[in-house]
């Protein structure tokens, strides 16, 4: 079999992906019988590419190599979990920090304190136990816990951050911090909206 740079590797980082991915999908179960509705709006998984693994050791000034991949880099395994309400962000980070065989590595919270560009999202990286023929490998996972709209704006911000000699820079930059107030002002309303039905 072709070996790529992450050579066995990859079998740790799609193992924790699925892992992390099943007990959510059991959340999601136990959310939708019990409370008759599901947090989670969908869930994005991906490997970071070789090449921008790569480009971010070499960024962050180290040696192209697996072990600082794994190691010194945290998102070489990610997940990406889009909540309907941002209530439901808080409860998922909960219910993440609660499995006692998950540490928490990293924490940022870009919900209560923003990017100055306007970037939402909250952040966990967490290494994980995973049992593979017989031996426990730790693996770390990023996850990036958003509502639609925080991804929404995401999406769109990311996209014009590659490209290349757009115009009117400063005002798209002040359009979309704009943006972004605004789609938290409507998270905000869209629960007390929702509060209001449920009463
Ligand atoms: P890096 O992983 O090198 O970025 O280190 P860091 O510790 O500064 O990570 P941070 O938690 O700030 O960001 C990690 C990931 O969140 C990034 O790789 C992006 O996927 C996402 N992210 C962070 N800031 C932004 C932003 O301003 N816009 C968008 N669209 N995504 C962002
Ligand atoms: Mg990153």
């Amino acid at each position: 079999m072709e070996l790529g740079f992450y050579r066995e590797s990859i079998v740790e980082l799609e193992a924790v992906i699925t892992e992390i991915t099943a007990r959510l999908d059991v959340i999601r179960k136990y959310k939708r019988i019990k409370d008759a509705r599901d947090p989670i709006e969908y869930i994005k998984t991906r490997i970071k590419s070789e090449d921008s693994m790569k480009e971010k050791l070499k960024r962050k000034g180290l040696e192209v190599n697996l072990e600082n991949a794994l190691n010194k880099i945290y998102d070489a395994a990610g997940i990406r979990i889009i909540c309907t309400f941002v209530d439901d962000v808080y409860d998922i980070v909960q219910m993440i920090k609660q499995y006692d065989d998950i540490e928490v590595i990293k924490e940022k919270d870009y919900i209560k304190h923003p990017k100055e560009n306007g970037y939402r999202s909250y952040h966990l990286v967490i290494k994980v136990p995973l049992h593979i023929a017989g031996e426990i490998h730790r693996v770390y996972l990023e996850i990036q816990i958003r509502t639609i709209a925080m991804d929404f704006w995401s999406s769109l911000e990311h996209q014009m951050k590659y490209k290349k000699n757009i115009k009117d820079q400063k005002l798209i930059v002040e359009e979309l911090k704009k943006c972004a107030e605004q789609i938290a002002t409507t998270d905000i309303n869209m629960m007390a909206i929702r509060n209001m039905i449920n009463k």
